[in-house]
């Protein structure tokens, strides 16, 4: 065990973990933000999605020792004062999930991609959240969804 201090939704977090304990373990057992789901806990799936400075990365290839001395975001830090981020509300706008399993790691997956590409093609969005898989199949809507959080985020400065 040894102590990292992680940089999680803008606070300086403690934790006690193994160094090679990996970040989504330490996020939900550890820290409780549960927001961020387990899937195949192998890189496949996408439902573990987080930020790491800005980039969507899965949280479960990596490990809380190199996750020290970046920014994490998880779906717990996207809403600011009551108020939803952009992707979240063109979520909820357009029905874009069911169960709702993987729509963490869809959220920040598309929070990336809008942070580095304002108005994406939805050629650019369907490669972008090639990787996050949906077993309800609400793809449709989840490209909808993204397409709409580009026309909500304002085109420089958007933050989350
Ligand atoms: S749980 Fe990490 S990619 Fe599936
Ligand atoms: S909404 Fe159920 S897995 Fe995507």
């Amino acid at each position: 065990m040894a102590e990292f201090i992680l940089d999680v939704n803008g606070a300086q977090l403690h934790v006690n973990a193994p160094a090679d304990e990996s970040l989504l373990s330490v996020l939900r057992n550890r820290l409780n933000l549960t927001g961020t789901k387990y899937g195949c806990g192998e890189g496949q799936c996408g439902a573990c999605t987080v930020l790491l400075d800005g980039r969507a990365t899965r949280s479960c290839l990596v490990a809380v020792s190199s996750a020290v001395n970046t920014k994490i975001f998880t779906i717990e830090g996207l809403e600011q004062n009551g108020k939803l981020s952009a992707v979240q509300q063109a979520f909820l706008d357009e029905g874009a999930f069911q169960c709702g399993y993987c729509t963490p790691g869809m959220i920040l997956s598309a929070t990336s991609l809008l942070h580095r590409t304002h108005n994406p093609t939805e050629e650019q969005i369907v490669e972008a959240m090639n990787g996050n898989l949906c077993r309800c199949g609400t793809y449709p809507r989840i490209v909808a969804a993204v397409k709409r959080a580009a026309r909500l985020m304002p085109a420089k400065g958007a933050s989350r």
